[in-house]
């Protein structure tokens, strides 16, 4: 068959092609910047082909994954870097992405560390802070790809690190580093690379406060693993989320803490919060399940009369339309009058708050401050809550309630279905908030 060669459009800032014109380039949203060119080959059928093989011919091979000598990182990447594989690891400037890639690349692996950003000293000092010198871990100060590739192939490491994407540029395309094109460039050589040497590669990223980078998303597509750091208020904690993982699950979470020494574990049975301060006015714990940590968090709840005609609704590490659904079954169900007041919820010691089963202890909270009456101390909650005021069980109940009385929590409380635990658990159980309310807060 012939190669089909037609007149087509490409957007002149990503190289995307397409079959019409358009004001606005659907992949990277540029304005005006479609050329006609003729000659490109539209994705037609090639000369050479290959036969399609039944999925039981080939046998898996067994995988020799590369462990770094933190667990938690391991852990998150479903056991180790997969040989061949790219990871992406994006965040904030100043977060912690190029002190993570040194305390991985001090595992005494034969490493790479390529830095665009930082000179050779820079990295040996942070190195000698952290305790991270290894004579296996060589340094590479480039930023030309073309240099960085064939360092790879000379070299031959056991992993690779790149820090970061952005510095990155190939001289074939006369453009700066850091630009769309440029790091879609840069993402898929380096996939071809480490496919061919199979070799794990880890790529930092950066990305700006509100997540919208011309930068690191372009390529999410082109790479195994994806990880974001997030950090809550700046404080010392670190969460590593995984948002793409081809070889292991995505949604968990990693979680450091920052210290004069570089980025600790944090291990699953550790509060990142102060647990003797929780309780009393609005006021409550509550285990808080992400990926499959479970955080011990405080739920804080402030209600006031409201200062305007109607009340005011703020969240910190929150959505703000589950204090607006708090309030509005408070309303229906406790006769509280919520629309004149103003509620301040924040979340304290965990990641955004996206689990459902906060509802419950959200609730208490703000029944806890409207009312005046405290929380008793040493009490969490747990529980999804429907619209006609009833209380469902929580997902995870069981690893919620082993992590919170691990930490000496003696009662969680949660509603739903009576027959699950009921028999063997001293937890008490509500499924109306009515009852539970009246029981808790007299
Ligand atoms: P860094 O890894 O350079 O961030 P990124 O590569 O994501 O831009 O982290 C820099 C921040 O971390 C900086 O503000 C100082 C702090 N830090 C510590 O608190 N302790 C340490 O041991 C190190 C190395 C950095
Ligand atoms: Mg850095």
């Amino acid at each position: 068959m012939s190669k089909k060669e037609k007149t087509v459009y490409q957007c002149s800032n990503c190289q995307d092609t397409f079959i019409a014109w358009m004001g606005q380039c659907p992949s990277c949203k540029s304005w005006n910047s479609f050329e006609e060119k003729t000659g490109i080959k539209t994705k037609g059928t090639t000369s050479s082909h290959k036969d399609p093989v039944s999925i039981t011919a080939e046998e898996a091979q067994p995988v020799k994954r590369v462990h770094t000598r933190i667990e938690e990182f391991d852990r998150l990447l479903g056991g180790g870097f997969v040989p061949g594989s790219v990871t992406l690891l994006g965040g904030e400037p100043g977060i912690g992405k190029s002190t993570l890639l040194l305390e991985i690349a001090s595992c005494g692996k034969n490493i790479l560390y390529i830095s665009g950003e930082e000179s050779n000293q820079q990295i040996i000092d942070r190195a000698h802070r952290i305790d991270a010198m290894h004579p296996n871990l060589y340094l590479l100060q480039e930023t030309a790809i073309e240099n960085i590739l064939s360092a790879i192939r000379k070299t031959k490491p056991e992993l690779v690190m790149i820090d970061s994407i952005q510095t990155v540029s190939t001289d074939s395309e006369k453009m700066f580093a850091g630009s769309v094109t440029q790091i879609r460039g840069a993402a898929s050589l380096f996939v071809e690379i480490a496919r061919e040497l199979s070799i794990p590669i880890i790529l930092t990223g950066h990305i700006t406060k509100d997540g919208q980078i011309a930068g690191p998303k372009v390529m999410e597509h082109a790479v195994d693993v994806v990880l974001y750091f997030e950090t809550q208020n700046y404080g010392q904690y670190r969460f590593i989320r995984s948002v793409k993982n081809r070889y292991g699950s995505t949604g968990e979470i990693a979680v450091f803490e920052m210290t004069p020494e570089g980025l600790k574990e944090v291990s699953a049975d550790k509060s990142l919060i102060h647990l003797d301060d929780i309780g009393g006015n609005g006021s409550i714990l509550f285990p808080q399940l992400d990926g499959t940590r479970v955080l011990p968090v405080e739920v804080q709840v402030l209600v006031t009369p409201a200062s305007f005609a109607n009340g005011r609704r703020i969240g910190e590490n929150i959505d703000i339309s589950r204090i607006h659904m708090i309030a509005a079954i408070l309303e229906k169900f406790m006769g509280f009058s919520m629309s004149q007041s103003d509620i301040f919820v924040r979340i304290q010691g965990g990641t955004y708050m996206r689990d459902p089963a906060a509802d419950l202890a959200l609730l208490i909270a703000t029944a806890s401050s409207y009312l005046n009456k405290p929380v008793p101390p040493k009490l969490s909650a747990a529980g999804e809550l429907s619209l006609t005021g009833i209380i469902r069980n929580p997902s995870h109940l069981d690893l919620r309630k082993k992590t919170i009385h691990a930490l000496g929590i003696k009662k969680i409380i949660w509603g739903g279905e009576k027959n699950i635990n009921k028999s063997t658990s001293e937890d008490p159980f509500y499924n109306n908030i009515k009852e539970c309310l009246k029981a808790i807060l007299t």
